[in-house]
C-alpha cells in the first residue's frame, strides 16, 4: 500500500512536523472508535508497539492486531517491533498491514540484510536505537532507512518520563543526516508531551509519537493531539 510517508517533505525546508500516536494505552475495548478519534483529530500515522517481553519486559500486540486495525483505517501503520529476532517476523507484518517496520540496532546482527529484506517486502523502514546505545551504532545504515527513532526513554511501558540526555543524540543524528537526500525522519519515542516536544523538534526530531499525551489527556484524545501539534507551532527544526 502506498501512502504518504514522507507528507510535507519539501526540498530545502524542514520536514513537516508528524504526530503519531502509540495505541498501546488506547482503550482496547473500543478501538475502533479510538481509531476514528484519531483519525478526526488529524494525526498523521498510527504506532503499534510490538513487545515480546524478551527484548522489553513487557507483551503487547501481534500480527492479528496489526491486521485488525488495517481493517479499520487506512492510515499508514507505523510498526515498531521491540522483539528479539524481527527477521522472523518481517513477513508476517508486512502481510498483516503494516506501513513500516522499525527494528531496533540492538537486535539486528546484520542490520543491513535486516532493511534489505524490509525493502523487498514494499515496506518503508526504520532503525531503533535505545537510550545507552551510541549514535555511532548505526551511522553505516543512516542513508538507507526512512526513519531514525531515538527512544527518548527505556522501551517497554508508556507513561516513563523523557530523558533530556537523548537530546544530544537527536542532533547528534540530526547534523549526520544534513547530506543525505531523501533526509530520513528524527522519530522520538518515550515522554513526548507538550513540555518535551519543543525541545526535541529544536534538536532536530519532526515526527512524534506519544501515548500518555493523546491518551490521558484530561479533555480527551483530540485535545491531547491539538496541544501536542500547538506546543509545536513556530518550533523550527534546526
Ligand atoms: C515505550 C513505547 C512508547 C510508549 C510511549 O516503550 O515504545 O511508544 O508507548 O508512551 P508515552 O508517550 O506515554 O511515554
Amino acid at each position: 500500500m502506498s501512502f504518504p510517508f514522507y507528507t510535507g517533505i519539501i526540498a530545502g525546508m524542514s520536514n513537516k512536523h508528524l504526530i503519531v500516536p502509540s495505541i498501546l494505552s488506547a482503550d482496547l475495548t473500543r478501538i475502533g472508535d479510538v481509531v476514528l478519534e484519531l483519525e478526526n483529530a488529524g494525526i498523521d500515522w498510527i504506532q503499534i508497539d510490538v513487545m515480546d517481553g524478551h527484548f522489553v519486559p513487557n507483551i503487547t500486540f501481534g500480527p492479528s492486531f496489526v491486521e485488525a486495525i488495517r481493517r479499520i483505517t487506512s492510515l499508514p501503520l507505523d510498526v515498531h517491533l521491540m522483539i528479539q529476532d524481527p527477521d522472523r517476523y518481517l513477513e508476517v507484518f508486512a502481510e498483516a498491514g503494516a506501513s513500516s517496520l522499525t527494528v531496533h540496532i540492538e537486535t539486528c546482527p546484520d542490520i543491513q540484510r535486516t532493511i534489505a529484506a524490509i525493502r523487498e517486502l514494499g515496506l518503508h523502514v526504520g532503525v531503533a536505537l535505545n537510550p545507552e546505545t551510541p549514535v555511532s551504532a548505526l551511522t553505516d545504515v543512516l542513508s538507507l532507512v526512512d526513519l531514525i527513532l531515538v527512544m527518548t526513554v527505556n522501551p517497554g511501558f508508556a507513561g516513563q518520563t523523557f530523558i533530556q540526555s537523548t537530546l544530544n543524540k537527536i542532533r547528534e543524528i540530526h547534523s549526520l543526516l544534513a547530506e543525505i537526500e531523501p533526509r530520513p525522519r528524527i522519530q522520538v519515542d518515550g515522554g513526548i508531551s507538550a513540555e518535551t516536544a519543543p525541545s526535541a523538534a529544536s534538536a532536530g526530531a519532526d515526527t512524534f509519537v506519544a501515548a500518555s499525551a493523546i491518551f490521558k489527556h484530561p479533555q480527551g484524545i483530540k485535545a491531547g493531539v491539538e496541544s501536542l501539534k500547538n506546543s509545536l507551532v513556530g518550533v523550527k527544526t534546526r
